[in-house]
């Protein structure tokens, strides 16, 4: 009998994670696709007051105009929001995800809808390069590609784990720590936003590809929203939202 309730318990379990995804007629027929991003990743995505916007928010919006359907978003922590796909509580996370090996085993990226990199954020302007971290302490956003490049540095002294990218930000302008590790865009803008605080940008330490991703499998979403993409990479509606958020095409080189 226990075993028997074991057993109904663990199928129901599996029922619950492997939720069909909805695929492109579905949302066609529904007339709406429900997009999750984070919120708080300026000039990405981020509120301006109580209204999402961003560069990437932009994006999504004129790839969703072009597929003729209406938008939902949904904003959640940067932790939750691939493991929803798989869930099937929303279609497409666009949230400054960089292609990862690890990522692309649970879920379908679509093409890059950026070319970007993690760099290195210092208040000491002799902390620039990968070498100087050695015997520092830096900080970074939870579950990021970041996370994982400093991890791979030895000689760090501690990698300091935040739930916010700001969160980073904040623990370096407070010296609480001796670097921050972020988006290359992401610490221009804050470098600019905040000239008191006296950031120095240093080096690159890698390079990623940022793109939405899909539940794992469905091309046919990934297929549509490429296609749709593509459309606004050539009728210039891409080139004007890159050149409003960072005066330069940003798109990832064919
Ligand atoms: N590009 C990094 C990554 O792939 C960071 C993304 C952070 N995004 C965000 N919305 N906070 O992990």
């Amino acid at each position: 009998m226990k075993l028997l309730k074991l057993a109904a318990t663990a199928l129901a379990l599996c029922a619950a994670f492997s939720v069909q995804a909805r695929s492109v007629e579905d949302i066609k027929k529904d007339g709406k696709i429900v997009i999750a991003t984070e919120g708080q990743f300026a000039p990405f995505n981020f509120f301006q007051g109580t209204k999402l916007t961003g560069f990437e928010v932009e994006v999504a919006e004129a790839v969703v105009k072009k597929m003729g359907v209406k938008l939902e978003w949904k904003t959640l922590g940067f932790d939750a929001l691939l493991t929803g796909l798989a869930q099937d509580r929303w279609d497409v996370v666009i949230a400054s995800h960089g292609v990862t090996e690890e990522r692309s085993k649970a879920v379908t990226f679509a093409a890059p809808h950026y070319c970007s990199g993690g760099m290195i954020v210092a208040l000491d302007p002799k902390i620039r390069t990968a070498a100087d971290l050695t015997g520092k302490i830096v900080a970074v956003q939870t579950g990021t590609s970041y996370l994982e490049n400093v991890k791979k540095l030895t000689g760090v002294k501690d990698v300091k784990n935040f739930p916010q990218d700001t969160d980073a930000q904040r623990a370096l302008i407070s010296k609480r720590v001796d670097a921050w590790v972020s988006d290359k865009f992401v610490a221009k803008e804050a470098a600019a936003k905040n000239a008191k605080a006296g950031f120095k940008l240093g080096d690159m330490l890698f390079v990623e590809r940022i793109a939405p991703a899909v539940a794992k499998g469905n091309t046919g979403l990934a297929g549509a929203w490429d296609k749709a993409f593509d459309e606004i990479l050539a009728d210039g509606s891409y080139a004007a939202i890159s050149k409003k958020y960072f005066k330069e095409d940003v798109r990832c080189p064919k």
